[in-house]
């Protein structure tokens, strides 16, 4: 099983590309978690669609129709999506017609660190009518936050605190068996 995993973060001491690699480390058995960024994604911009379709975003998106499911490792910016995470994914759904090839029907799971209190409740939940229009196959069942992840990583960004680290791997395990699910990868 292979899982596309799109940190929203640029940041080099990024906790959520930080969570996404700890996220690979625990995945199960069988299962591979591929991370992608969306550091060359461009600002969307329909002429530059028009004229020339960026190679990172055609990139971005094959990376995501190829996996058996996607995972989406988002910060929280003032109670909602980050705008360079949200860019990425507008810009992966273009254009209309390829958008059910990367996204209709995919197995999608959503997770996020922040360094204050609520862990990206609010982050996660701006997700929701995005992923709803993109028709992703949004797994409801686990949800992870990671509140207060200064103290949940260490200075090399590996992921410090064993009651994180176990909560990650449940939900790991719980979305590979959901994928699995859907897809009999
Ligand atoms: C513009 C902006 C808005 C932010 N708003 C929130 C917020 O609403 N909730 C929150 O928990 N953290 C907020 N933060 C702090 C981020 O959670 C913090 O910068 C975090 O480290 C970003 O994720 P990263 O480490 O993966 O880059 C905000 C940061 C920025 C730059």
């Amino acid at each position: 099983m292979i899982i596309a995993g799109l940190s929203g973060s640029l940041r080099r001491g990024s906790f959520n590309t930080a969570l996404l690699a700890a996220a690979a480390e625990q995945a199960p058995e069988g299962v591979t978690v591929r991370q992608l960024t969306i550091a060359d994604i461009p600002v969307y911009d329909a002429d530059l669609e028009a004229a020339d379709f960026p190679a990172a975003v055609t990139a971005l998106k094959d990376a995501i129709a190829e996996a058996d499911a996607l995972l989406l490792v988002s910060p929280e910016y003032n109670n909602s999506i980050p705008g360079a995470f949200k860019n990425a994914i507008d810009w992966a759904s273009r254009p209309p017609a390829d958008a059910a090839r990367v996204f209709s029907g995919k197995p999608t799971g959503l997770i996020g660190a922040s360094p204050g209190n609520f862990g990206t409740t609010l982050g996660q939940a701006a997700w929701l009518p995005v992923l709803r229009t993109l028709g992703c196959d949004f797994w409801t069942a686990g949800r992870l936050i990671v509140p207060q992840a200064g103290k949940a990583f260490d200075a090399d960004g590996k992921l410090a605190d064993e009651k994180v680290a176990s909560r990650l791997q449940s939900y790991m395990q719980g979305f590979a068996a959901f994928v699995r699910a859907r897809t009999s990868a």
